[in-house]
């Protein structure tokens, strides 16, 4: 049974789905009811390119957002083709375009002046700061972990994380001593002791950011790092490489954390010796950027077993993979971590970046982890009011249940087109498929673009879905048929 409604949605909603109703109501109820596209690149679209390749490079843009028609899970583009938006603004947007009541945050009085009023956070922050960051961040803080440090977008987090983490790794090693005049005079040439060859050690295929530091850690593609001095004593190890069904390759797969894991560990070792000793890891608890390549919660549990016993700070990058999409709230609680890792970084869909740490991680100096803004006010008020809706449409759950149903999509579609795409996988909404090369692979996002459905390209082969938390069964449906004439039209 198939049914629309307007009002009341969530109520509605809530109601289908406990009676296994199929139920066409959108938690926006304006969004559009199907994709419709008229002409990819059309008149409007290449004036605005050509204006604005007069100003900035534009060589990555696909297309311009309209975002006073935009809706809901429906992206409207300047030309007005309509598109189902399963990407979301490379994972960012939790609660699709205009959501209705993002737009009553600003109009309470001292949040608009939070917005208008831009303070240095870490030296001058607003009356009620703290109250505000227990009331909000700290109400999803990754089991475990008391403290939060706020800063600008994933990039940044992650690069402050490690500089956090180098600071734990020194104190330690100071032993409650204070700088010595070499390390001051050193680390104003870049130099031992004051500038030390300490390193991190990150994943191949992992992504992290785009400074320095967070580009030393990533591993996606050279077109990412290339030209760019970086630290080239930080090591890179094998992520699992997992085959695909789970259930069929369980012995292969256990061996390929093994494999993964006892490489870690020798890495470890050959640093120290080498004298460029490892202080953190950094891991994605689903490698995004470099693939979707999925790892066991077993093999979490080693790795950070691993980190304990060898003194390695445990980096969780869940910048991408945060805040509701797995259908937890943050990824690494599918593992069941003994204990909750040293540092969980944050951004995209929570609006901004920034990391909650352990208390034992705190700096006991003044601006060492610092710049002028560390976070933004106004985006921390956009996220209370992303968490009130999550809460209060259960969206959590949403993402759970249309996850599972659309991988069990996905995998029938895979076995329809076993010569053309494999390894369906993914938690919650955080989806994926494999294509067989990387051409079929662009054909196929290209062919699903020109259906009115945007999704992204991952590693090679991998396409993946990120859709908003509001994402439902009657999207899903849309997407799952779009994607079984697409591949019917290549086969
Ligand atoms: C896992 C992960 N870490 C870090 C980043 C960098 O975040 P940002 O682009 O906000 O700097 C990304 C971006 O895609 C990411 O996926």
């Amino acid at each position: 049974m198939l049914l629309r409604i307007g009002k009341n949605c969530n109520k509605f909603y809530q109601h289908c789905n406990k009676n296994n109703i199929r139920c066409a109501t959108s938690f926006v109820a304006s969004e559009p009811k199907e994709p419709a596209v008229k002409q990819l690149n059309g008149d409007v679209h290449q004036k605005m390119l050509k204006d604005l390749s007069n100003i900035q490079y534009t060589g990555g843009v696909q297309f311009f957002a309209d975002l006073e028609k935009s809706a809901g899970n429906y992206l409207v583009d300047a030309d007005g083709n309509v598109f189902l938006d399963c990407y979301m603004q490379i994972a960012s947007l939790p609660l699709g375009y205009n959501y209705p009541s993002l737009f009553n945050v600003f109009k309470d009085d001292t949040k608009m002046k939070m917005l208008v009023n831009r303070t240095a956070l870490g030296v001058y922050p607003p009356t009620n700061w703290g109250n505000y960051l227990s009331d909000i961040l700290m109400s999803v803080a990754p089991p475990g972990l008391k403290n939060v440090q706020t800063h600008m977008c994933g990039t940044c987090a992650n690069e402050q994380a490690f500089k956090h983490i180098f600071i734990s790794h020194a104190r330690e090693k100071r032993a409650g001593s204070n700088f010595s005049e070499q390390e001051l005079t050193s680390s104003m040439l870049n130099k031992p002791p004051g500038s030390p060859n300490v390193a991190i050690l990150s994943f191949k295929g992992g992504f992290h950011g785009r400074t320095t530091g967070s580009l030393s850690a990533t591993r996606t593609k050279p077109i990412h790092k290339i030209d760019f001095p970086l630290f080239s004593h930080w090591p890179a190890i094998p992520f699992p490489n997992y085959k695909y069904p789970l259930e069929e390759n369980v012995r292969e797969n256990k061996a390929e954390d093994q494999k993964c894991l006892e490489i870690f560990e020798d890495t470890i070792e050959q640093q120290k010796r080498a004298g460029y000793p490892v202080a953190g890891v950094i891991v994605e608890p689903i490698q995004s950027e470099g693939g979707d390549h999925e790892a066991s919660p077993e093999f979490f549990q080693n790795l950070q077993a691993l980190c304990k016993k060898l003194g390695v700070s445990f980096l969780v990058d869940e910048v991408q993979t945060g805040c509701g999409a797995t259908g937890k709230m943050w990824c690494h609680e599918w593992f069941n971590l003994p204990s909750p890792p040293d540092i969980v970084t944050f951004s995209k869909k929570m609006q901004f970046g920034g990391y909650y740490h352990t208390v034992e991680m705190q700096p006991d100096k003044p601006f060492r982890m610092f710049n002028t803004w560390m976070g933004d006010p106004a985006r921390l008020f956009l996220l209370e009011e992303v968490l009130n809706v999550m809460k209060t449409k259960d969206l959590i759950e949403n993402v759970r249940k249309v996850g599972d149903r659309t991988l069990k999509g996905l995998v029938e579609i895979t076995k329809e087109f076993p010569n053309l795409i494999h390894s369906p996988r993914g938690r919650g909404l955080l989806l994926a498929i494999t294509a067989k090369d990387t051409k079929l692979r662009d054909a196929i996002l290209g062919k699903m673009k020109a259906k009115g459905i945007l999704m992204g390209g991952c590693g090679d082969e991998a396409i993946r879905l990120r859709p908003a938390l509001i994402f439902q069964d009657h999207h899903s449906d849309i997407f799952l048929d779009r994607l079984r004439e697409v591949l019917h039209d290549l086969k």
